[in-house]
């Protein structure tokens, strides 16, 4: 009941925070130093963050993080990244090291609320509506205001129409709100996880909230001004798995497409806490944020991906594979494996004098990861990864058994439990593809695992 009588509210409060968005980034267009405050992405940023939106879809696409969890009168355990209704209690169990979510308790709730209106400061993180819902309205209105710039005629309507920042900043300070820029929230998060007088569970959100905001290009190398990528590092050498696992998380959104972070992440020694993480006792929670992270890190940056080799990656990652538990971060490890052979393949084979430039062909050629996965046995554990039920794993490893022909062809030839399996799913796929055809789809998915798998099939012989 509490919910019905409170959704306006809610919905006030978010009026209230996109109305201000809208303003600010209005008028930073015709305001420098308005824009310093208000550090919304400015026109020119966004190639970049098209880039940074590719990059990171992998983890965004996750489907544990994409999980809506809808609460009930008991307390429940909540997954890592799960999103909750509004309103809802969160809490962490310190005997588990989960957290737990149920529906409020509607008086209290409704008293915080009163308080909350009362209250000192809007704080866009935990008041109101979930971290979750604020992405998105973020999000969303992030798309709206690009469109809104090729507007200009538009813009400077809407311009007249509005007051300036500062008169709203002036009505705001008379209802103690207080709006802090994007530099300022990090500052604060930074400070809160890592000061000894914040809890477990304070630490946690502070890091939780983080990772919203460094998915910013800017504003994750704003975090290497203050030291805040090193307390983010050094929150991997913590003694809590959550704080590693969730330490991870942010630097795996901060490293992504971002070389100025990488760089000084691989300076800062996060390649080596990241790969003893990995090869020592944790749950798979920990070690798939910490793959994740890893990846961000390795991806096109060869120099990070030389060091990898050099600090025994390839053995940390093999061990892995083959440890109990983490069947599920196999398919991850192939992906890791196809992406580093294929980039570094497709930087080699580019014609000379184009982009990308020699130096950085010259970085490739440096790192030795063929022959490193050849002496290791590479192609008899992604073979024989092969085997896995889901469909879209096997064709992630389909993909890689490609790219690793090369070092692997001989050793794949003569493999008589390869060459069965893969009758045996191009048996399976046959009778799926014709099924798929009697349902009047031509070229399914069927159809297309079916042909890569002929076309591998042919390349070996
Ligand atoms: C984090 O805490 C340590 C020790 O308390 C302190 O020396 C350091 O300056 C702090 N770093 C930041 C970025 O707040
Ligand atoms: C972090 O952990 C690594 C090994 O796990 C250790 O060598 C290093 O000294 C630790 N650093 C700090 C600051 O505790």
């Amino acid at each position: 009941m509490a919910y019905q009588v409170l959704l306006p509210s809610k919905v006030f409060l978010l009026g209230i925070v996109l109305w201000l968005l809208a303003s600010a980034y209005i008028s930073s267009c015709h305001n420098n130093q308005v824009q310093k405050h208000f550090s919304l992405s400015s026109p020119e940023k966004s190639n970049i963050q098209e880039e940074k939106k590719e990059a990171v879809s992998e983890e965004e696409l996750d489907s544990e993080d994409l999980n809506v969890f809808y609460p009930t009168n008991q307390w429940q355990t909540l997954q890592p990244g799960q999103a909750v209704p509004a309103g809802s209690h969160v809490r962490l169990n310190l005997q588990t090291g989960e957290r737990e979510v149920k529906l409020p308790d509607g008086e209290k709730y409704q008293n915080n609320l009163k308080e909350q209106k009362k209250g000192q400061r809007l704080d866009l993180n935990t008041h109101g509506f979930t971290t979750q819902e604020l992405k998105i309205a973020l999000e969303k209105f992030k798309e709206g205001a690009g469109g809104a710039k090729e507007d200009k005629a538009r813009q400077e309507e809407v311009r007249r129409r509005f007051r300036p920042i500062e008169d709203l900043k002036k009505d705001f300070e008379a209802l103690n709100v207080v709006i802090e820029s994007d530099l300022q929230i990090m500052v604060r998060l930074i400070s809160q996880f890592n000061s000894s007088s914040t809890t477990l569970e304070e630490k946690i959100m502070a890091l939780y909230d983080l990772e919203y905001y460094v998915h910013q290009m800017d504003n994750a190398q704003d975090l290497l001004s203050f030291g805040g990528l090193q307390v983010v590092i050094s929150g991997l050498n913590s003694t809590e798995n959550l704080v590693k696992e969730y330490s991870a998380f942010v630097l795996g959104a901060a490293f992504s497409s971002n070389p100025k972070v990488q760089v000084e992440a691989v300076e800062g020694g996060a390649l080596q806490k990241l790969l003893v993480i990995l090869a020592t006792d944790h749950p798979v929670t920990v070690k798939k944020k910490v793959l994740f992270a890893l990846s961000s890190l390795l991806r096109h940056f060869p120099y990070a991906q030389q060091q990898f080799l050099k600090l025994g990656g390839l053995q940390v990652l093999r061990s892995l594979v083959h440890e109990k538990g983490m069947e599920m971060l196999a398919v991850r490890v192939v992906t890791l494996l196809y992406d580093l052979v294929t980039e570094k393949m497709l930087v080699e084979t580019a014609e000379r004098g184009q982009d990308p430039p020699e130096e950085k062909v010259q970085q490739y050629r440096q790192v030795e990861l063929m022959p490193g996965l050849q002496e290791q046995g590479w192609c008899g554990i992604v073979s024989g990864l092969l085997g896995l039920p889901e469909h879209d794993m096997r064709e992630k490893v389909l993909r890689t058994l490609s790219a690793l022909l090369t070092p692997c062809r001989d050793r794949y030839r003569q493999d008589i439990l390869l060459s069965s399996t893969l009758q045996g799913l191009r048996d399976e796929y046959q009778e799926l593809a014709a099924l798929e055809q009697q349902d009047g789809e031509e070229n399914g998915y069927f159809q297309e695992m079916l042909g890569t798998i002929n076309g591998f099939i042919q390349e070996l012989r």
